[in-house]
């Protein structure tokens, strides 16, 4: 039989035991969590638009008119007119062809790289990019190649050691483990 409680011994006796702590008011600079008035550091909500009076009305007056939920994947029945108007309008903004919006950075991770690629691929990949973009990679099959972090002789080396006619290099903007940037 599995050994549940010595594993999570394991997990506790490293340290690595983690548990979810409730957040109990809207996040801005602080925030509520476990009754405790908390200096917020480690959220995306980056450009404070978590707490915005206007995107709350939008969305308020989205769900009176739409509802609370998509019924289906967008491929079914659940890509409304809104998230239409919204990937025409950011794409405008970015000045790009076109925008495709995802739920979560996971799911854009492994959505664009495994759209983009498959097994004939080679993919270079920061060793300290995010994990999501690690499982991308691992689901579109392509043959992932790890270079040294921000080094650009070292991705050289190994463009030049296993390019093949289809490549991509992958690689965070900013880095979330240490918050440094591409360079
Ligand atoms: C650089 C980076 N990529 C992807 C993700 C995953 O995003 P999400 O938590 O929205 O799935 C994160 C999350 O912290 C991130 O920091």
């Amino acid at each position: 039989m599995y050994d549940f409680e010595g594993v999570l011994k394991d997990i506790k006796d490293k340290g690595l035991y983690r548990e979810l702590r409730s957040v109990e008011a809207s996040q801005g600079t602080y925030t509520v969590i476990d009754g405790r008035k908390m200096l917020i550091l480690s959220s995306n909500n980056y450009l404070g638009l978590c707490d915005d009076s206007r995107l709350k009305n939008a969305a308020i007056e989205a769900i009176r008119k739409y509802g609370v939920g998509a019924g289906g994947s967008r491929l079914t029945c659940g890509n409304f007119v809104l998230h239409r108007e919204l990937e025409e309008r950011l794409a405008g903004f970015k000045e790009a062809e076109g925008c495709i919006v995802f739920g979560s950075g996971y799911a854009a991770n492994i959505g664009t790289i495994s759209g983009i690629a498959d097994k004939s691929w080679v993919i270079f990949c920061d060793r300290l990019n995010h994990a999501s973009i690690v499982d991308g990679i691992r689901l579109s099959g392509a043959k992932l190649v790890v270079y040294k972090h921000c080094d650009m002789e070292d991705l050289e080396s190994k463009i030049v050691r296993y390019h093949t006619g289809k490549s991509l290099i992958v690689t965070d903007g900013v880095f979330s483990m240490d918050g440094d940037m591409r360079r």
